[in-house]
């Protein structure tokens, strides 16, 4: 029992001064165990938040988090193993495609994944929009699958780093989420708890992600590289931009009709490139080859039609739709009502607001504003406009897909109001900011 009182260690952070193992085990443990009241865990946060962590501080946040609940060593593997995380941000089904991507090519993808919270979606919710398909396998059953097919996406489980599962929810009620040493040790904690060859993060920077900078998110990137390193493990941390929604599909059942064009080829783009290099640098990296030759092959399994046989598997493995594959319009709920967002003005698409965009589809239904709220599968918001466009007045920039004839008015304004016009040319973002290369 330790004899460290939690309300000196808020007390000590508070006051800006360093933290210890044992102190930052001592509220962390015991708040995931029940015997730190969530008042007092909140107010570590946010002395944690204000005061910041340092690189000793945040090691030994992430090792507490992970000692909270089991690991998952994925021993009975045999092909190379590689997890992929992102911050979180709009439009982001990059994970749909890596998955099935990168099994194609070889690769064994564990993948736990999470729901949609706030305005960021969630791979889980996209999958569920597929009729049958489960995302609660056990351990052993995921490990099977990803052993047979070569990938599974679930849900992770309660006992797996169950102190990040109690933090996040007050993290996320208490508006501390946007801080690095916090994000960065909730993400690896649950990276660090599977045991995988290559750890790929996905770091996003701009108005959709949590780190609004490329340098905040720059931050972010090297506290998970060198927490990979502490751990004598592989990563590969990419920061992205999220200054605009990553593909056009911003809802669930929209996000697979979305993955299922980009995996048989119809579709290219931010999305799609993304996920090409994402899988090319997984390949480059655990089966040791060039890029140029890893990029060439992650095409060829798109264009051969193998990374879309793959989904297909995945999808039959885990109780879904497999027709999904061939006609998604024909398996996934619709909305009734699909109107289009007219461009406000003429010019060149300058700036986007994600998170709005974000969260005019959390109020047509697509997300939920609060953990354990229902979702519909079938709406959401298709956001064509890429910055650096050239728009016509009025010209349809995508459209809004709703429950109700009242609920596309405000999605329509909300969308709107979140972009802005200029009548000068803009030059689109660039994709990826940078790479980071953790070498255990
Ligand atoms: N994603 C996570 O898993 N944790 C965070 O803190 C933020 C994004």
């Amino acid at each position: 029992v330790s004899r460290i009182d939690p309300r000196d260690v808020v007390a000590k952070k508070r006051d800006g001064r360093r933290l210890d193992e044992d102190e930052i085990r001592s509220v962390v443990l015991a708040h995931a165990r029940g015997d730190v009241p969530d008042h007092l865990a909140s107010a570590f946060l946010m002395a944690a938040f204000i005061r910041g962590l340092d690189s000793p501080e945040t090691v030994a946040l992430t090792r507490a988090m992970v000692e909270s609940g089991i690991t998952l060593p994925l021993e009975g593997i045999s092909r190379p193993k590689v997890d992929k995380h992102s911050t979180g941000g709009v439009a982001d089904g990059v994970t749909l495609v890596f998955a099935p991507l990168a099994a194609s090519l070889g690769l064994a993808v564990a993948k736990l994944s999470g729901r949609g919270l706030g305005h960021t979606g969630g791979t889980l919710d996209k999958l569920e929009s597929i009729p049958g398909f489960r995302t609660d396998l056990t351990a052993e059953r995921m490990e099977r699958q990803v052993e047979e097919v070569g990938c599974a996406v679930a849900a992770q489980t309660d006992d797996l780093v169950p102190a990040d599962g109690a933090l996040y929810a007050l993290r996320d009620a208490t508006a501390t989420v946007p801080s690095v040493p916090l994000i960065a040790a909730s993400v690896m904690s649950k990276k660090l708890a599977v045991g995988t060859d290559l750890i790929l993060l996905d770091v996003k920077a701009g108005s959709g992600a949590f780190m609004k900078t490329v340098e905040d998110a720059s931050d972010l990137a090297g506290a998970c590289a060198e927490l990979a390193l502490g751990w004598g493990r592989r990563a590969l941390v990419a920061v992205t931009d999220m200054s605009q929604p990553l593909g056009e599909a911003v809802g669930n059942a929209l996000d697979v009709t979305e993955a299922v064009e980009v995996l048989r080829g119809e579709r290219q783009g931010r999305m799609a490139e993304l996920a090409l290099e994402f899988a090319a640098a997984a390949l480059r990296d655990l089966l040791d080859v060039s890029h140029g030759e890893a990029r060439a092959r992650a095409e060829r399994a798109i264009s051969s039609g193998d990374a879309l046989d793959l989904f297909r598997r995945m999808i039959e493995a885990q109780g879904g739709d497999p027709a999904v594959v061939e006609a998604p319009e024909k398996v996934l709920p619709s909305a009734p009502v699909v109107v289009p967002i007219p461009a406000p003005e003429a010019g060149y698409l300058a700036a986007v607001e994600a998170e709005e965009i974000g969260q005019a589809a959390v109020g047509l239904g697509a997300g939920r504003a609060r953990k354990g709220d229902h979702i519909d599968p079938a709406t959401g918001i298709v956001f064509r406009a890429k910055i650096g466009d050239r728009l016509d007045r009025g010209e349809a920039i995508g459209e809004v897909h709703a429950r109700s004839e009242d609920d596309p008015r405000v999605a329509i304004d909300r969308v709107l109001a979140a972009v802005r016009v200029s009548d000068r040319e803009v030059d689109p973002p660039p994709l990826v900011y940078g790479w980071r290369d953790a070498q255990a």
